[in-house]
């Protein structure tokens, strides 16, 4: 069966895409017939050490006779598992129905020779030539018309059923071969979901997603207000699809739609592995964009993954370790699970402006801190360049001369702690008492209309996140609607979208003995992007026994006191009120633009047996630090290390009868810790010690037998 007997199976009008796709792989393996492997043995258990240090490897770009030469030299510097595939589609399946897998089978058994597993990539982020060239409609459309060429990656229409089709296909048949594999430990399916599509079946598809989301028109039309600028739709395919400067109701139902669509696409994948490959195979993706990206929920793209995993990236210039450490925090938040970086820099990049190389033992720092926030395992993009194509000058492992680079030596010396801090670190992970929340409606609606434009959401984010992380604290970044017992402490900068059930959970945190901090810009919307009728924060304003009577953008500082202390707000203040009378006031506002004068900036109450707060403006540094010191005291967050130098960041894995501590130095000088109790130097097997001596980007693996 060709792929064009698919096509035509595909094309009877009732059956739905995952149907089909079922159908399909049902055909392929009925076709194809399962010759399983020498190597198949489900129960064979992989050699794998517990923590990973590894590189992205694509055997399909050198002559097989070298890839012993590379396996060796990753070997010897403590690689323990490669990722491979992931753009190798025109040598997995060279013409359409015609398919290649030995040499993938040879290049994983060679390399289970050198101790290295594998994870395989599914190819479907770089179609061949000769499926787009004769199915063009798999080629994506950009919102101004343009359809996509062959010739770099990304090109492919991710709605498109007849690209998922072939999609299906090559990953099922990868799984059918390697679904047993004893060396192979996982997946990646496609590689940094990315562009959208505009296309006239896209928009067709995103109406008939819009019905089923609102049932009927008047619905539609009552959550987008349409009646402003006579927007009213009398038919669903007269509802367009457009990328900016649409109505927020709209804008916010195409990033749903675009998060729907990616996690179909996904799935897709996902069924023909899973139908095939033995449990312990884990099915990721590598989610890109420095973490932060919003273009779909990444929450939701987690869900269906067994694992989550991203691709850590600096660019130019050094790590900035707070903003690095809160995208790990994020990422572990998306399935709130331990995670793989699933690519590092080693050293530079080749896509930022000035392509500056991390300074020796920068990365080594990276590495450890990667792991210290709960990754499992780090791997290097990549191994080797290409000779040609787009990425020449990136950073790698070894030269085009096949020999190790400088950079060699550092990944030797991380790989060799790695080896060294396994057992140490088996089935360990962070665990937090203060949960800040992210949502990425919030996000939406806000970068929509930012009525700011230096309201950095991030920023913001981090202005709350750093004064936590110098307390020494563990600090979960999760989803808003995520389950919250546990916490002692809840924080949620910019929650823009507050729905009436969101709502009702966070009033049960607190009612419950939380205590929850809303930050500014909070409450103002509902789930359709539509202004809570309720000033901020919208359904919170009763507990809360207080609101926002208005907001101000600010082009300027204005002067913050209370019992807290003094300082500034820039950017955003919002003007709050006290409704209750045991609604009390933690900051003001000094004199300003006359409506913010003397008005209150913080607000708390005590609600059940927990605390609800509500600070409406962004801080400066000292002021902010002042404030979450108030937080964590009030809600009686216990400190979980010592206290630290400047710029040494500590990071706490809890098992169950043990804690290890990373102490990480990102000065560029040296930094002596004293600890509070004696503990066991991981990295210098074993020694028991007091005093923890960190050289320049130095590290240290801790381990304290209690909890
Ligand atoms: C992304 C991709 C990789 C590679 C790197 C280069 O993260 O996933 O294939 O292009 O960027 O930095």
């Amino acid at each position: 069966m060709t792929n064009e007997h698919l096509t035509r199976i595909r094309m009877r009008p009732h059956w739905k895409m995952r149907d089909l796709c079922g159908f399909a792989l049902a055909a392929i393996l009925l076709v194809a017939g399962v010759t399983r492997s020498p190597a198949a043995d489900s129960s064979a258990i992989s050699p794998a050490p517990s923590l990973l240090l590894g590189a992205a490897w694509y055997p399909e770009q050198w002559p097989e006779s070298r890839w012993d030469r590379d396996l060796s030299l990753m070997e010897a510097s403590h690689l323990h598992v490669v990722r491979v595939g992931e753009f190798a589609w025109s040598r997995m399946e060279p013409q359409e129905g015609r398919y290649d897998l030995d040499w993938l089978e040879r290049a994983v058994r060679l390399a289970e020779k050198h101790h290295i597993a594998v994870v395989l990539g599914t190819p479907t982020d770089a179609p061949p030539a000769w499926l787009t060239s004769k199915y063009p409609d798999t080629l994506r459309v950009d919102a101004n018309g343009r359809r996509a060429e062959h010739g770099s990656r990304r090109q492919f229409n991710y709605a498109s059923p007849r690209y998922r089709i072939f999609c299906a296909d090559i990953a099922g048949r990868m799984a059918q071969r390697f679904g047993h594999d004893r060396n192979v430990i996982g997946w990646q399916i496609g590689n940094e979901y990315t562009d959208e599509s505009f296309d006239a079946a896209t928009l067709a598809q995103f109406q008939q997603w819009l019905r089923r989301r609102f049932g009927t028109l008047d619905a539609l039309n009552e959550h987008w207000a349409t009646a402003y600028w006579s927007q009213t739709y009398d038919r669903w395919d007269e509802i367009p699809l457009v990328a900016s400067g649409g109505n927020p109701g709209l804008l916010l139902e195409h990033r749903h739609f675009v998060t729907e669509t990616w996690r179909d696409f996904q799935q897709v994948q996902l069924e023909a592995i899973r139908r095939q490959a033995d449990r312990r195979q884990f099915i990721t993706t590598n989610l890109g964009g420095l973490a932060w990206t919003d273009n779909f929920d990444h929450y939701q793209i987690a869900r269906d993954l067994t694992m989550a995993s991203w691709d850590d990236y600096v660019g130019q210039g050094h790590l900035n370790a707070a903003r690095n450490g809160a995208m790990h925090d994020l990422v572990r938040g998306w399935k709130r699970a331990p995670f793989w970086v699933m690519e590092a820099q080693p050293g530079s990049v080749n896509w930022a402006p000035v392509n500056t190389t991390l300074d020796r033992g920068e990365t080594r720092a990276m590495a450890w801190q990667a792991v210290g926030h709960g990754a499992d395992a780090v791997l290097y993009w990549q191994w080797r360049s290409a000779l040609n194509g787009q990425e020449q000058y990136h950073g790698a492992i070894v030269g085009p001369d096949g020999e190790p680079l400088p950079f060699y030596s550092e990944v030797s010396e991380i790989g060799s702690e790695f080896e060294r801090a396994g057992a140490a670190l088996k089935d360990t992970a962070p665990v937090a008492q203060v949960a800040l929340l992210h949502s990425y409606d919030s996000r939406w609606a806000i970068d929509f209309q930012p009525h700011n434009r230096n309201y950095d959401q991030l920023e913001v984010l981090l202005d709350w996140y750093r004064p936590l992380r110098a307390q020494g604290l563990t600090v979960d970044v999760i989803g808003a609607d995520a389950p919250l017992a546990g916490y002692k402490l809840v924080v949620a900068p910019s929650l823009n979208v507050i729905s009436s059930s969101l709502a009702k959970q966070l009033l049960a945190y607190v009612q419950q003995g939380g205590a929850l901090v809303l930050g500014p810009r909070s409450g103002m919307k509902d789930e359709y992007n539509a202004l809570n009728v309720q000033r901020q924060p919208g359904p919170l304003v009763e507990p809360l026994g207080g609101r926002v009577e208005q907001y101000y953008a600010l082009d300027g500082t204005v002067p913050v006191s209370g019992e807290l202390g003094a300082g500034t707000a820039d950017v955003w203040a919002e003007q709050l009120s006290t409704r209750a009378a045991d609604t009390s006031v933690l900051l003001r506002y000094g004199k300003s633009n006359g409506w913010l004068d003397g008005q209150p900036a913080m607000i708390t109450r005590q609600v059940g047996k927990g605390r609800i707060s509500y600070l409406g403006a962004v801080l400066d540094a000292n002021l902010m630090r002042s404030a979450i010191a108030w937080m964590t005291q009030t809600a009686q967050v216990e400190a979980e290390f010592g206290a630290l130098p400047e710029d040494v960041e500590v990071c706490r894995r809890v098992g169950r009868n043990h804690s290890v501590y990373i102490l990480i130095n990102h000065a560029s000088a040296a930094k002596e810790i004293h600890l509070s109790a004696p503990m066991m130097d991981v990295l210098h097997e074993g020694p028991s010690v007091t005093v923890a001596n960190l050289e320049a980007h130095g590290v240290a693996v801790l381990e304290a037998q209690a909890n």
